[in-house]
């Protein structure tokens, strides 16, 4: 009987812990989808601006399905993720200059020509214990709300350095634009899971997955915002320590 409870307990414990390992599972599959969706929504936007574009009468019923497609997927991806809030993360040695190289063509094609783009990584830059592809995803959501910040064009410059000499080394990736900036209103409500003031994207998602990932890997994220002059986002990524191999969480 004693056996019998105890296997029936190692049985549920099993099953609660597979559970668990599918939901963290399905939720890194509807994060990363909705980072697609947001690639394919920012090209679809791009083309929609093209007005010979969309003086093509055959085009326009096409791009209007299609981008109402893309919010419908937002809305399903925005519903998952409110029903399981936990995303998985894992830790590795990243190298957070190799991640700007990667995505750098990438975040350049999801801005048109108006606004400039400038990536500076230092040399010599030590790994950091993130997640590589996370990290990228969250400097491509920083890129897409800047851009979102310049309708008429502007700067966003990115800059990867070492941090200051304080007791934790860090390196701090920074995005500025020259956007419209933030009330101070939204920038207190900027983290909160779906605070947006858009009406397009899939609203509000972005910072939060950004707040999340930095909490992941014992970093911390700041913004500093004003209305007209445009916005600073830091991100501070804990350096990995000597004898770190990379983890799971
Ligand atoms: N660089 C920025 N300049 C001005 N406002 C910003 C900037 N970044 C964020 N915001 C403000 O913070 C809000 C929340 O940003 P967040 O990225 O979480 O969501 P979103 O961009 O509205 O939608 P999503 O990223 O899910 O498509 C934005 O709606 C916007 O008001
Ligand atoms: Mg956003």
């Amino acid at each position: 009987m004693q056996h019998t409870e105890t296997t029936s307990s190692h049985i549920a414990e099993y099953n609660s812990g597979q559970e668990e390992q599918w939901q963290l599972k399905e939720s890194g599959i509807v994060h990363d989808l909705g980072n697609l969706i947001q690639v394919a929504s920012s090209a679809l936007s791009l083309v929609t601006r093209d007005a010979s574009v969309m003086a093509t009468p055959a085009l326009q019923p096409l791009l209007i399905g299609a981008s109402t497609a893309l919010q419908r997927a937002g809305v399903l991806v925005r519903e998952t993720l409110t029903r399981n809030r936990c995303e998985p993360c894992k830790l590795e040695l990243t190298d957070v200059a190799e991640c700007l190289r990667e995505i750098s063509a990438l975040v350049k094609g999801a801005c048109d020509s108006t606004v400039v783009v400038e990536i500076h990584a230092g040399n010599n830059l030590p790994a950091v214990s993130c997640d590589h592809q996370a990290l990228q995803n969250a400097i491509l959501n920083l890129v897409f709300n800047a851009r979102d910040a310049m309708p008429d064009g502007g700067l966003i410059t990115i800059d990867a350095a070492l941090g200051a000499p304080t007791s934790d080394a860090q390196v701090e990736l920074t995005v500025r634009d020259t956007g419209v900036g933030m009330s101070s209103e939204t920038a207190r409500r900027a983290f909160d899971l779906f605070f947006t003031t858009k009406g397009n994207g899939i609203g509000g998602v972005g910072l939060a997955m950004v707040k999340h990932f930095v909490d992941t890997c014992g970093g911390r994220v700041d913004i500093d915002s004003r209305l007209g002059t445009g916005t600073i986002v830091i991100l501070r990524l804990p350096v990995a320590r000597p004898e770190f191999n990379g983890t799971r969480l």
